[in-house]
């Protein structure tokens, strides 16, 4: 071990020791004050995580990165790619080369996994470049919203109370069997980011639509003018009419934060511009405008 490691030990897969799961959390909240508790009434953990972690003596990690089975459909092609996220040092260990040292085996651990794509978000694109990830721009889709086809109808929809163990289970069995929502980019399964973001996306609502059944994530701005649609969770995806006229609502303009190519609507391509870079090593660069549903972001 070098000097720089003295009394550091190094750990993978320490997520099913409670030890282990409360010093990644307590990481998260130091480095970007994200609390991943509400997770454990969630179903925990996905299954799917491979981290890798230097721990120090008292038990504290001190340093993370965790690599997850994040399956997407790029133009229609599945695509078997991880998620790399949770990548984070505490002040004192930075600048030892830790987080490279992460980087370096979780590359590692996704080759031997035979993972053909990864894919991950983060503010400091040139942490990664050097190691094959390029940055692809982030579009939504925004333009009138469809008239509705029955101006006076009541909504069949209903929302959704995460709190509620009923409607967590019908949410889950969902998100297991959900259709893409997009052929063009989408992931195919997401189950636990989507539960937790559920708890740390903003101002978002989630409806039941039986007749379907999905489940809409959705919000109002300006008082109701503008719809916007985060992600539908369903075994079929309903068109944004079907959606609007479910929820009883008529608003003048949409957006649609995912590729609406299976929403009978379309809308122009505005590209984003947060902080955040959407990034990919390897894997088939989509075609056109994309971005992933911010129920599906990590
Ligand atoms: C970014 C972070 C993970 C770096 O950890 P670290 O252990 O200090 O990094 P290392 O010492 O292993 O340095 C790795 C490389 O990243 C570079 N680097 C370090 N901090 C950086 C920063 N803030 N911005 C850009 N590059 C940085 C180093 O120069 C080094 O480059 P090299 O391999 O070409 O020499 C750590 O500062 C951190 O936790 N920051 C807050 C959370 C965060 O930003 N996470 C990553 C983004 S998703």
């Amino acid at each position: 071990m070098t000097g720089d490691r003295a009394g550091l030990t190094y750990r993978e897969d320490y997520f099913d020791d409670p030890g282990g799961w409360a010093a990644v959390k307590a990481l998260l909240l130091a480095v970007f004050d994200v609390d991943v508790s509400p997770l454990e009434r969630m179903g925990g953990r996905d299954r799917t995580l491979m981290s890798s972690a230097w721990f120090d003596g008292s038990g504290r990690c001190a340093a993370n990165l965790s690599a997850f089975a994040m399956p997407l459909l790029i133009d229609g092609r599945p695509v078997d790619a991880a998620g790399l996220q949770s990548g984070a040092v505490l002040p004192e260990f930075r600048g030892r080369g830790l987080f490279r040292d992460l980087l370096r085996r979780t590359l590692q651990r996704c080759e031997e996994r035979g993972f053909e794509a990864i894919v991950l978000y983060t503010d400091k694109p040139e942490l990664y470049a050097p190691h094959g990830f390029a940055a692809l721009p982030e579009h939504r889709f925004v333009g009138p919203a469809p008239a509705p086809a029955a101006v006076d109808a009541k909504p069949s929809a209903r929302v959704l109370d995460m709190a509620d163990a009923g409607d967590l289970s019908l949410l889950r069995d969902l998100l297991e069997a959900r259709e893409p929502v997009s052929s063009r980019f989408a992931v195919c399964r997401n189950t636990q980011t989507f539960l937790l973001n559920t708890a740390l996306v903003e101002a978002v609502t989630l409806s039941f639509l039986p007749e379907f059944p999905a489940v809409v994530a959705w919000r109002q701005q300006r008082a109701g003018e503008t719809f916007t649609l985060l992600d539908v969770v369903g075994t079929r995806i309903p068109t944004l009419a079907g959606i609007l006229q479910a929820l009883a609502l008529q608003p003048q303009s949409a957006e649609v934060l995912f590729p609406p190519d299976r929403m009978a609507w379309t809308g122009d391509s505005l590209a984003e511009d947060g902080d955040l870079r959407f990034m990919m090593r390897r894997g088939p660069v989509p075609t056109g405008a994309f971005r992933l549903s911010p129920m599906a972001e990590f």
